[in-house]
């Protein structure tokens, strides 16, 4: 599987352990930044860019799902969810990872490296790629929330 990540300057060690982290589970991650330059500095990149990345990524396929971090995962997620076709949902604590995927067929995750500290953010990611979309009822809904989309995607 592979999983695309994508965070603003407020999250790059926490992004970079959890590459790491699911890299060693077996998971092909992607990075798309933003890093470190050779010289140590942040790499400025500011949210809705890197939500767009990763959201247009994900809705390509060129992904099967992304993870998305910035100060409180809400900014990066908004400007994904702009991105036709994806369902990012901010998520700070693994109960409501693990609902976001069963429930909503959500394909990016996203949290706040000012939110959640390392190993909160491992386990939210752990719920959220151990579960399965349910289907059914949960379809409909799902499908509900795409008519929406292309109300206004015209
Ligand atoms: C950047 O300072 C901060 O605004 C950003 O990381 C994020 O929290 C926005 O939603």
């Amino acid at each position: 599987m592979r999983v695309g990540f994508g965070c603003d300057h407020a999250a790059i060690d926490l992004k970079n352990e959890l590459v790491a982290y699911m890299t060693e589970k077996g998971y092909e991650c992607v990075d798309y930044g933003t890093n470190y330059d050779e010289n140590g500095e942040i790499i400025k990149c500011d949210y809705p860019q890197k939500g767009q990345e990763v959201g247009e990524a994900v809705a390509s396929k060129e992904v099967d799902y992304g993870v998305l971090i910035c100060g409180t995962g809400i900014g990066i997620s908004l400007s994904a969810n702009k991105v036709p076709g994806v369902r990012a949902a901010v998520c700070s604590e693994p109960y409501s990872a693990r609902l976001t995927k069963q429930h909503n067929d959500a394909n990016i995750i996203a949290f706040g490296a000012r939110v959640v500290g390392t190993e909160l953010a491992k386990m939210i990611l752990d719920e959220f790629f151990g579960a399965e979309f349910e289907g059914g009822r949960h379809k409909t809904r799902v499908d509900m929330i795409a008519d929406v989309e292309a109300k206004y995607c015209k």
